[in-house]
């Protein structure tokens, strides 16, 4: 299978490619190297990809309609894989503009061109923060999800509504999952695993939000990457389907997992929780379960002992 991978140099993107070589498959990878991490670190995700003969890489930005053209014209993807996007929830509260350019107009380009390049299916990356702060817990695809928190959540419902528009106009298989706070090796710098390890590892302070209170649902990479993978394969019509642990971590013992594992005690700062940020994130993955076999089987303590075995190893 020919499978395009839009933002395939990032954290979730690299892996995506990996897995997806490792099994066989083309793999057409589109990323732009901005900068809003480093561009040097991104290019380190491909290194394993770069040696099979089944990957090529095209620097283009998804807004480039032209630029996507002429790319979708000469690979004929079958699947898209469309993971591009500007991530970081309060980054967004800073620069909306940037954000609904990116993950907006850059994902209609693709819905447009996955349309007329006759793609069979289109998986969108969508995430746990359209839900907002829905007291509806745990959080369940047919909520209605139409109060978002930031503009980076409102960007994603606009995808996940576009991405309706060309299923029924136009008969683009669409999946839209909703991944809930992913983690691992090569994981952003700009996510609260990386930002708290960097710091209490060099013993500077953390932001710790409402003393901790708030809770995530950390979901591993690895377990991410198998549900995209059997979103790939499942090939639905159009679906929206959570990619979450189901288990959500309060922050304050989240800081002690870290503590433990680095050896080391934390100092906490503790303002507020900005309004961008919901109290808690919690998936029911039940339709995951059943769609798509997913099953995560990574739970924090182990995972984020394999993130900081990475971060040691590769950026300390
Ligand atoms: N990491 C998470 O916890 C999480 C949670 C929910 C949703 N998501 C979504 O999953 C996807 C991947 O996230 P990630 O954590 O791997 O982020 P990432 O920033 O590591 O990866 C995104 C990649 O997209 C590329 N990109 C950005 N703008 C582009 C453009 N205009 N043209 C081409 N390429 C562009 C970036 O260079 C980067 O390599 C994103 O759509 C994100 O919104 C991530």
């Amino acid at each position: 299978m020919k499978i395009m991978v839009t933002g395939g140099a990032g954290f979730i993107g690299s892996h995506t490619v990996d897995a997806l070589l490792e099994r066989g498959d083309e793999v057409i990878c589109v990323d732009d190297f901005n900068d809003y991490y480093s561009p040097q670190r991104k290019r380190d995700n491909l290194a394993t990809a770069h040696t099979s003969p089944s990957f090529r890489l095209h620097e283009s930005d998804i807004r480039n309609f032209q630029g996507m053209e002429r790319i979708f014209s000469s690979e004929k993807p079958q699947k898209v894989i469309h993971l591009a996007a500007m991530a970081g929830v309060r980054n967004s509260v800073e620069f909306p503009v940037l954000y609904e350019e990116v993950n907006v107009k850059g994902t209609l380009n693709l819905l447009e061109l996955a349309s007329r390049h006759g793609v069979r299916s289109f998986i969108l990356a969508s995430t746990s923060s359209v839900y907002g702060a829905s007291k509806d817990v745990p959080f369940k695809e047919d909520n209605a999800a139409i109060r978002p928190l930031a503009p980076y959540p409102a960007t994603k419902r606009a995808c996940e509504l576009m991405a309706h528009v060309y299923h029924h106009l136009h008969g683009l298989h669409c999946t839209l999952l909703r991944f809930f706070s992913v983690y691992g090796p090569r994981g952003r710098p700009d996510m609260t695993p990386y930002l708290f390890t960097e710091a209490i590892s060099q013993d500077r302070e953390i932001t710790l939000y409402d003393e901790g209170r708030p809770q995530r649902d950390w979901t591993y990479i690895e377990d991410i990457v198998r549900g995209v993978l059997a979103a790939v394969d499942a090939d639905q019509e159009y679906e929206i389907i959570n990619l979450g642990n189901s288990k959500p971590v309060v922050m304050r013992d989240f800081v002690s997992i870290i503590e433990e594992l680095l050896g080391r005690r934390a100092k906490i700062i503790s303002p507020p929780l900005p309004p961008s940020e919901p109290p808690l994130t919690y998936a029911d993955i039940s339709k995951a379960r059943h769609l798509l076999g997913y099953n995560p089987t990574t739970g924090v303590e182990a995972g984020m002992r394999s993130f900081i075995e990475w971060y040691q190893r590769e950026v300390a």
